[in-house]
Formats: structure tokens, sequence, C-alpha cells
């Protein structure tokens, strides 16, 4: 098979038929299928790396998994995700390899499990980039790398948006627990110069170092806060040199690193990447070199080591007990057939505060498309809309929805063991260990959305007969329940690369690129064509559509 040129209408399929007669007068009981069943968790359950997944929550029985299951042999999964493994172009219209799997390829790998790319050990690449980060950020760490006045660094501050900016956000604050002291990271992401000003706000320039970040070295917002700092760094230091200023107090991160020396920085103080790593898919290539300056070299490894073995699951295991291929496909289930139209993260870990917003991108910028890679139109819908936030938090501001409201919400909730902090509320003589109540609210969610309570439960409890409908729980809402052991760089990987391949398996059913991202061109262009108007030029303004050309006479009448 060709994987890049023939995507399989999945609609066409045996498997498709097969779902929709099934989908149509699908009633799902969760709780019969539990009693039923002795079995179901047992069966549903999986182990991947350090992961421990239960997907018995799940609205499937197993006619709707083997269909699946068969959906994903008619679309070809195994042979387009092997053709990404090699380094084939599957990134049709941008004709480039998909290969940020090599990025955490071990420097041992064998010559069969080495992609090339034109020619190119890809690997060896790879690991002579990741030297030179960890060289450089040893040098940060060890006080060894000094500004220009010749003091250590304090703050690093990361200059990038997109897959440049979300990826270390969400890993250095997930790795809290891992950072060294006395080292702080900060990350400017938004063009709106209130980022900057904030982030900045309290930074000596004497012992601050910038990183910017960004795949092209072409983003406005990237750019432009590039030059802020520039400037905030140059009128902090007034008796020194410029270039030698810049010199020691920016470093880049970029694909064109001759962009990088058109900027002032020193092409010594430029780590690459490679056109087959994608935006959002690129926290564990030089991108993360903050992360590395904030947790260590090592740490780093552990973490590119956690991404590795859930890459060799989703390799080597067969679909049938295969976590990514499963959720991905169930996701394809409740957003095709059973009408889901958002899925919802709720990390009950305060550390992964900003994994749902990293997934955002990861998931949405892959899988929003509505043409397949052949550039006809896609036959079903796409893209589920991926939201989330913390537990606790979310319980206590959306569930309501979830629990009790018309729509369809699958939930994937995520937990660990042991907490990155283990603090013990000791009062009145009472020990209560934090971790474990909010352990407890992780399950008893889970529990309820599946199970929900009866009409009859609910009267049991001596409820009023007028409110007994407002206070019965449906049940019968789907979710899946990730654990491991404690968030560790290892397993942090692990969750990265999960959820990696579930987008992988949801853009091969629809039959997707999920690797370009062309829908956010025209916002940008735009936004070169209007910036004139918006500073005045009146003809320019003229231009512009009655709406547009209205709010920015709001705008010009109203700025002080
Ligand atoms: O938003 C589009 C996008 O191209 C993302 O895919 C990317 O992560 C982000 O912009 C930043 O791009 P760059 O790293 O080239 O600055």
């Amino acid at each position: 098979m060709n994987a890049a040129a023939d995507p399989v209408d999945p609609t066409t399929t045996e498997a498709w038929s097969r779902l929709t007669k099934i989908a149509s007068g699908f009633e799902p009981d969760l709780r019969r299928w539990f009693a039923d069943d002795p079995d179901r968790v047992g069966r549903l359950t999986f182990d991947a790396a350090d992961l421990h997944v239960d997907l018995s929550k799940a609205l499937v029985d197993d006619v709707v998994l083997a269909a699946l299951l068969a959906l994903a042999g008619e679309v070809g999964l195994e042979a387009r995700r092997d053709a990404m493994f090699r380094g084939e172009h599957i990134n049709v219209t941008e004709d480039r390899a998909v290969l940020h799997t090599a990025l955490r390829l071990p420097a041992d790998a064998a010559p069969g499990d080495r992609p090339g790319v034109g020619g190119q050990d890809v690997v060896r690449d790879v690991h002579d980039v990741l030297r030179r980060v960890y060289e450089f950020a040893d040098r940060v760490r060890s006080g060894e790398w000094t500004g220009v006045t010749g003091e250590r660094i304090r703050t690093v501050v990361n200059i990038g948006i997109g897959g440049s900016d979300l990826g270390p956000v969400m890993a250095y604050e997930a790795l809290a627990a891992y950072r060294q002291e006395g080292l702080e990271c900060r990350f400017i992401s938004n063009i709106d110069p209130t980022d900057a000003a904030t982030t900045l706000a309290g930074l000596d320039p004497a012992t601050t170092l910038f990183i910017v970040a960004s795949k092209t070295f072409g983003t406005l917002e990237t750019l432009t806060n590039a030059r802020l700092c520039r400037s905030w760094l140059l009128d902090g230091l007034p008796d020194t040199d410029p270039t030698d200023a810049v010199a020691r107090h920016f470093v880049a991160v970029s694909t064109a690193l001759d962009k990088v020396a058109d900027f002032g920085i020193d092409p010594e103080n430029a780590f690459g990447f490679w056109d087959w790593v994608g935006g959002r898919y690129s926290v564990d290539s030089a991108i993360g070199t903050s992360l590395v300056i904030a947790i260590g070299p090592v740490r780093f490894a552990e973490l590119l080591a956690g991404f590795h073995a859930m890459d060799e699951h989703f390799r080597t295991a067969d679909l049938a007990q295969n976590v990514p291929v499963l959720m991905g496909l169930l996701n394809v289930w409740y957003t095709n057939f059973l009408g889901a139209q958002t899925h919802a993260v709720l990390p009950y870990s305060q550390l992964l505060h900003r994994f749902p917003a990293y997934l955002q991108q990861l998931t949405m910028e892959s899988n929003g498309k509505s043409v397949r890679w052949d550039g006809m139109a896609v036959t079903t819908d796409t893209g589920e809309v991926f939201w989330g936030e913390p537990g606790t938090n979310g319980q206590h501001a959306f569930y309501q929805l979830i629990h009790q409201g018309t729509r369809l919400i699958p939930a994937d909730f995520i937990a660990f063991a042991n907490p990155a902090y283990p603090l013990v509320d000791a009062h009145d003589g009472q020990r209560t260990d934090v971790h474990e109540v909010f352990l407890a609210n992780f399950f008893a969610q889970t529990r309820a959305l599946a199970f929900g309570k009866t009409a009859d439960e609910v009267r049991a409890e001596g409820t009023a007969e007028a409110i007994v409908p407002a206070r019965v729980f449906p049940g019968n809402r789907p979710t899946a329940s990730i654990m491991a052991p404690a968030l560790t760089p290892s397993v942090l990987g692990q969750l990265v690369a999960l959820y990696e391949h579930i987008t992988f398996t949801e853009g091969t059913v629809w039959g997707i690129d999920s690797f370009d991202q062309w829908g956010v061109e025209l916002g940008k262009q735009l936004a070169q064509q209007i910036a004139p108007a918006v500073a005045g030029d009146v003809e320019v303004a003229a231009a512009q559509d009655a709406s547009t050309r209205a709010l920015i006479d709001y705008y010009r009448r109203h700025r002080s």
C-alpha cells in the first residue's frame, strides 16, 4: 500500500456499515454489562509501558470493539503507522516525513529501526543536537554560562508560540518537582504586549537568558516578542556592548538557522531541528531546551525514554491490545456514531494543569480538517473539540453538564498513585492523607458517570417526589481511566506519546493529513494586511469589509 496516496473512504468499508447498524438502536447499559460480565474490567484494562488504562467504562461491547478493529484494518492503519515510522512522506500537503518518533530513538537503535531522510541518519543528527543542548543546559545549571556582566543565569525566558510554547510550558509545570532550585523558567507567547510586560516584571536583565524558540523563525508573535525582549535587555544593560549582550543572553531553537543569524543570534548558540518534526510534536526536540535547563539532561533523557516506550507499544502491540489504537477508535465511535462533538481531558493532578491546553493544539491543529490528504472532501465528521481542567476544580464548574446535560461528552480521567508533594492534614488527633481524598474524587466521578443513580435510588434517600427527576443521574457517560505510579518524566513522555498516537489513529480513519496546519494561515495573512489600517492608513481601512471597518474605527476613536 502507498500509505500517502490512498486514503480509504471509511464510510465505504464493511466495518463502517456494521457500526452504523449497531449504532442505530444502540442502548448502552454499563450497569447490565458489568453485572453480566465479571471479566469486563479484566478484558478492557490494558498496561502500556507504565500506564494502566481502564476502558471498561467505555460505551462498547465486544461487537462494537470487533467492528472498530475491523475498521482499523480496512483503512490500513497499520500500514500507515509503519510508513510513518519508516520516514515516508505521509505529510502529503507539505511533502514531508513525519518522524517525531525518531526524536526519542536511543542513540544505539538497531540499523533496521533508524529511519533515513534524504540519505541522512536522523538518529545520529538527533543525538548530535541533544548532546549540544545537554552541554549548554549543564553550563547554565552549573553557573559556568554567565550573562554579559559575569553573573549566573537565574531566569530562563522561552519566547515561542503554539508548539514552541505549549509543550515546554506544559512539561515545565508537570515536572515542577524535578526543577533545579534557584533557576526559574518563564514563557512569553502572546503578541499582546501585556504578556511580555508581566513576564519580564521583576527580572534582572543581567541574570536573564532568552531562548527564542521558533521552528520557522518567521512567526510574527515570536519575532515581535524577541525584539521587545532584546530592547528590554539592552535598555537594562546600558554599559555593555550590545553584540556581546545579545550573544550572552539570547539563544535560539529553529529549523531556519540562517534567519537566526539574521536576528543577531550567534549560530554557535542555536540548536536546530528538522522539517520532519511538526511544531505540535516538537517538545522532545531542542524546542524543549528550557525544560532541559530546568530539569537537567538526565531527567530529560528519561522523558525521551518514556516517549519511546509508548512508541514501541504503538508500533508493536496487537491492535486489540494497543492502547492508543483502542482509544483512537473509541473516539471515532463516539464522534461518528454516537454524536459526541467534544472530548474532555480531566487530569487529577494539579501539575498537569496545562495538559488540556497542550492537547488542544495537538489534537485540533492535527485533526481539525475537512479535506483528506488526497484533496477530496472528508466523508464524515472529524476533529472533536478537546478541552478540560484539572479535577477537582472542574467538578465545581462544568461536571454538571457532563453528568446530567443532554450532550454526550466522553472524558479521559488521569491520576497517579503517588503525589509529587505528599501532604497530610493533621488536626484533632486525626491524620488525613489529602492525596487519598483527591483520588477518592477521581474514583467517585468515573463511577457516577458510568452507573448514575436511578429514580428508585433517589426515592430511597427520602427525596420528595417532585424533585426526584432533577436528582436522577442517567449514567452511561463514557470515561477512560488512565493511572500510573507517579508523574515522573518518563510517565509524562508516555502520556504525551499516547495522545500523539490517538490523534494519528483518528486522522488515519478519517483519511486526513494530521501533520499540516493550513487553517492558521489566512488569519496570519490578513493580520499583516490589516495592520496599516489599525495604525491609521485610511486607504487600507476603506478596503476592509463594513464590519471590520467599523471595528477599526471604534478602536481609533477610543484609543487614548
Ligand atoms: O499556529 C501555527 C503554527 O505554525 C503551529 O503549528 C506552530 O506550533 C506555531 O505556529 C509556531 O510556529 P513556529 O515554531 O514556526 O514559530
